[in-house]
């Protein structure tokens, strides 16, 4: 079906496309779900840690459904987690349009969407309304005016706002289209951010969303301090800024080696407090079965299921 669909969705503008493709999913209609019929639990991995449990283990990244507006259907289709978001505080519009291309040589996406998002209030009714079967994560970010010094306010407020009606929440420092927020990585102000954080009593499981395109020594640090301040783990990666094209960040396959890079030496710090969540072009089979036989048990998609639609979510296809 998806593929019967697609010449029609890519002759659309990228973000035109998205747009009404979410208007379907989020009508969550009957037929639209006899069209795309779930995937069977026969098929279904399922993953395990201490801080979460996924009935599947791909999981949709976050960027797709920003403002939780099809939950439902997305749970449907048979992913292990859906991470809504990244949601700011205040609503705000994101960068000036055209801001997704494909590159439909390599399966491949780049994007400058910088955070165009419904605001906090919004996301949360929609998420309040949930309760689908795939668990479910909220990513948070800052608002584009809001100065780095004010940063860790925010993600306090959207954590306390987000955490009771989720099932894990992303720090998200690495997208690479809000100027400085990837300074929210180096050690000084990651500490600066995280410190509030340990204030809360019975947190809800913390994940810190990180770039591919940083040093050993800034990844070490990352993952030295995640573990100080009690974070359950990583999500490596988020889209690269190392491309020949122009603005924005690159997934897909052409970001399959690099962010590989990123999470295989991240394994090695993964433990039973601390998981490590793959994500960043995997659109095969063997790439997920390579990030499991490396002991890696939750794996998210984002550029494949443009490419694919719901067959990504078959792992022995
Ligand atoms: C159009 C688009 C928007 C995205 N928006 C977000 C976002 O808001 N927050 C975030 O943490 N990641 C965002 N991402 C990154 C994805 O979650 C994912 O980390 C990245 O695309 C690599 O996975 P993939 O190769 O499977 O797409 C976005 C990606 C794309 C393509």
């Amino acid at each position: 079906m998806y593929q019967a669909l697609k010449p029609f969705m890519f002759r659309l503008d990228p973000e035109t496309s998205h747009n009404f493709a979410m208007g379907m999913m989020s009508s969550n209609a009957w037929p639209l779900r006899k069209a795309f019929p779930a995937l069977p639990d026969s098929e279904m991995r399922s993953a395990q840690s201490k801080h979460m449990t996924w009935r599947h283990a791909v999981g949709l990244a976050a960027g797709f459904d920003k403002d939780a507006r099809a939950l439902d259907f997305l749970a449907h289709l048979g992913f292990g987690a859906i991470e809504v978001g990244t949601v700011t505080l205040k609503p705000q519009i994101g960068n000036e349009r055209p801001r997704i291309w494909r590159i439909k040589e390599d399966n491949s996406l780049r994007n400058a969407m910088g955070f165009p998002s419904g605001g906090a209030q919004e996301v949360l009714r929609r998420v309040k309304t949930y309760k689908g079967p795939a668990t479910l994560g909220v990513n948070i970010g800052k608002n584009k005016d809001t100065p780095l010094e004010q940063a860790a306010d925010e993600y306090v407020a959207l954590y306390k706002m987000f955490a009771p009606h989720a099932d894990y929440i992303v720090i998200n420092v690495s997208s690479p289209n809000t100027a400085d927020l990837r300074k929210l990585q180096e050690r000084a102000w990651l500490e600066q951010l995280l410190k509030p954080f340990t204030e809360i009593s019975e947190r809800k499981p913390i994940y810190l969303k990180i770039s591919p395109d940083e040093s050993e020594n800034t990844v070490n640090d990352m993952v030295e301090v995640a573990k100080e301040f009690d974070l359950s783990g990583l999500i490596a990666t988020n889209t690269t800024s190392q491309h020949q094209y122009d603005v924005g960040g690159i997934s897909g396959e052409l970001l399959t080696d690099l962010a590989r890079k990123s999470w295989e030496p991240l394994l090695k710090h993964a433990d039973d407090s601390f998981d490590i969540v793959g994500v960043g072009g995997f659109s095969k089979p063997e790439h997920f079965e390579e990030f499991f036989d490396l002991g890696g048990k939750f794996a998210q998609v984002y550029t494949a299921f443009v490419y694919q639609g719901p067959d990504i979510l078959k792992l022995d296809s």
